[in-house]
């Protein structure tokens, strides 16, 4: 008869491995020892204390996450902290530059550009690469080069209408 009380199940886990990182984020300089496995929005938020940066899904579905990489817009949770190694990070703390608000962020002010506000600076984040990548020519472009970027308080409209007026105008001086 089989002795079910002497079997010992042993759980095979993967080895953590750990690497010291530098970042760079938002012109300052970060060494951290991380997980390899850990994400640059993790490390932003957990580790830099920069939680501007939400987590909304944590699986790319969302667009909370938004930080520039570089220039481009990268979804952080699908972002290992490791990958953005020598990479120029900004995130929504570091695009205004002083105390003035980004003339993005202006638009979003003025326009109620949102409610709860916690996809709030992916929507911005989004917006100023948008912008710098000239697909903010029309509503529908705005929409659709946007679409990545969910709101579920339904303040679509407003979104689009302050990117609209930061395009053109407001934001001529926005800035990666
Ligand atoms: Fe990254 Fe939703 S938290 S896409
Ligand atoms: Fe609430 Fe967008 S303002 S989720």
């Amino acid at each position: 008869m089989r002795d079910v009380a002497s079997e010992r199940y042993v759980e095979k886990r993967p080895a953590v491995v750990e690497r010291v990182v530098t970042l760079e984020v938002n012109g300052r300089t970060y060494t951290l020892r991380l997980d390899t496995r850990v994400t640059l929005l993790d490390a932003l938020r957990d580790r830099l204390g920069l939680v501007g940066t939400k987590k909304g899904c944590d699986q790319g579905a969302c667009g909370a996450c938004t930080v520039h990489v570089d220039g481009r817009r990268v979804l952080s949770c699908l972002t290992l902290a490791a990958q953005a190694e020598g990479r120029r990070i900004t995130t929504v703390e570091g695009i205004s530059g002083g105390d003035e608000p980004h003339p993005v962020q202006r638009a979003f002010m003025e326009h109620d550009g949102f409610q709860c506000g916690f996809c709030t600076p992916g929507q911005i984040m989004s917006a100023v690469a948008l912008m710098a990548e000239g697909r903010a020519g029309s509503d529908e472009e705005i929409r659709e080069f946007m679409s990545g970027n969910l709101c579920r308080c339904g303040a679509y409209p407003n979104i689009v209408a302050a990117i609209r007026e930061a395009a053109s105008g407001g934001g001529r001086d926005a800035h990666l």
